[in-house]
């Protein structure tokens, strides 16, 4: 439990979805798969997908724009801007620099965070520590990914499980609400489970990787499922039973949207009903660093939070890379 004067609290939300929807009827017709093994192994009905010539920058600038359109806050004030994405637009410029140009936030730095899936919940720990020292005082947290660029929609084991979008939120410093308690993990002995390995300093883009098809996600489902599971539950106990959270006083759990299978394995852990429990991953599909804060907008917007809430995101992503995090919610219900 941290003891700071300060929390990092969420006081806006954004998030962007792309126009077009990708069905599981769509994905019937790529590869051998049906809606009905889709549904049922993955909970997954539909998936957004880019356009040509959008990407993760202009999907997180959108993100941060409906943010600002429902909060009074001007560009300038921004003092930084942590992107979690696995799907920059390039190597180099960060996404972080280019999303600073088009919102216009004149005296931010920031930078680019590259933890899978659990990207979003890494950064709000990195903005949140920010914020506790006092260092920053209005950080915008961006998880966003372009999965369709990394995806092979030749190989069923993998592209009917990932969608495109963006999400955000601000954390400003607050006495009463915001992040209390968080613990997060990496461990590479899990690496090779679920990778993308051509592309990278090791492998650079070549004949050799194009033809091999290595730019694109692998991943030993069975493996990662196990582990995710396991890892997804463990973590989110800890951090519910040493803060006295049960199934009695979590008003919500926003989990990372992978398999609808792992989230209720880990509901049924913290002892939680249905309606404590955030799910969309019927309608986006695992967005990677993005589930979270469009999660989280969608339930602002939806009035599934209210000030005073408790609430626990989780996550379980490539690396392996996991965590749990608790929140008191601090932003009044939405009009
Ligand atoms: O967010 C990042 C972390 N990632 C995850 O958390 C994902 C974790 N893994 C999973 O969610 C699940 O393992 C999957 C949804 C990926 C797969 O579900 P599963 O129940 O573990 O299926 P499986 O891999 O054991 O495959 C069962 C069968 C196989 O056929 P055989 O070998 O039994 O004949 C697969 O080839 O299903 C087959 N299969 C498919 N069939 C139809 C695999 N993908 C498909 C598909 N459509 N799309």
């Amino acid at each position: 439990m941290k003891q700071t004067p300060f929390k990092a609290n969420i006081t806006a939300v954004g998030k962007y979805l792309p126009k077009k929807v990708i069905t599981n009827q769509d994905m019937e017709k790529l590869v051998d798969t049906s809606d009905e093994w889709i549904q049922s192994r993955t909970g997954i009905r539909e998936r957004r997908k880019v356009q040509k010539g959008e990407a993760t920058v202009e999907m997180s600038t959108n993100a941060v724009h409906n943010l600002m359109k429902n909060h009074n806050i001007s560009p300038e004030e921004i003092d930084t801007i942590i992107v979690a994405t696995v799907t920059p637009d390039m190597i180099l410029p960060c996404s972080a620099a280019l999303i600073q140009k088009n919102i216009n936030a004149v005296n931010a730095w920031g930078y680019d965070l590259s933890a899978a899936c659990s990207g979003f919940l890494f950064g709000l720990e990195s903005g949140a520590a920010l914020i506790e020292s006092g260092r920053s005082k209005k950080v915008i947290v961006i998880g966003a990914d372009t999965m369709s660029s990394i995806l092979n929609y030749e190989d069923r084991n993998t592209c009917i499980l990932f969608g495109d979008g963006a999400g955000a939120v601000l954390l400003e410093p607050s006495e009463e609400f915001g992040i209390i308690d968080s613990e997060l993990r990496i461990d590479g002995s899990g690496g090779e489970y679920l990778k993308v390995d051509g592309g990278g300093s090791l492998n650079p883009a070549s004949h050799e990787t194009i033809t091999n098809k290595s730019h694109y996600v692998w991943q030993d489902g069975k493996t990662v499922y196990k582990f995710a599971v396991r890892g997804m539950a463990d973590i989110s106990y800890e951090v519910a039973t040493r803060n006295n959270l049960s199934g009695d006083n979590i008003s919500l759990f926003i989990p990372h949207q992978a398999n609808k299978r792992i989230i209720d394995a880990t509901a049924k852990r913290l002892g939680l009903k249905e309606s404590q429990i955030m799910i969309n991953i019927d309608t986006y599909a695992n967005t990677t660093s993005a589930t979270l804060p469009i999660c989280i907008a969608e339930a602002y917007e939806n009035n599934r939070l209210k000030q005073g809430d408790n609430v626990m995101l989780s996550t379980f992503g490539a690396g392996f890379s996991w965590g749990a995090m608790y929140l008191k919610w601090g932003m009044s219900t939405h009009a």
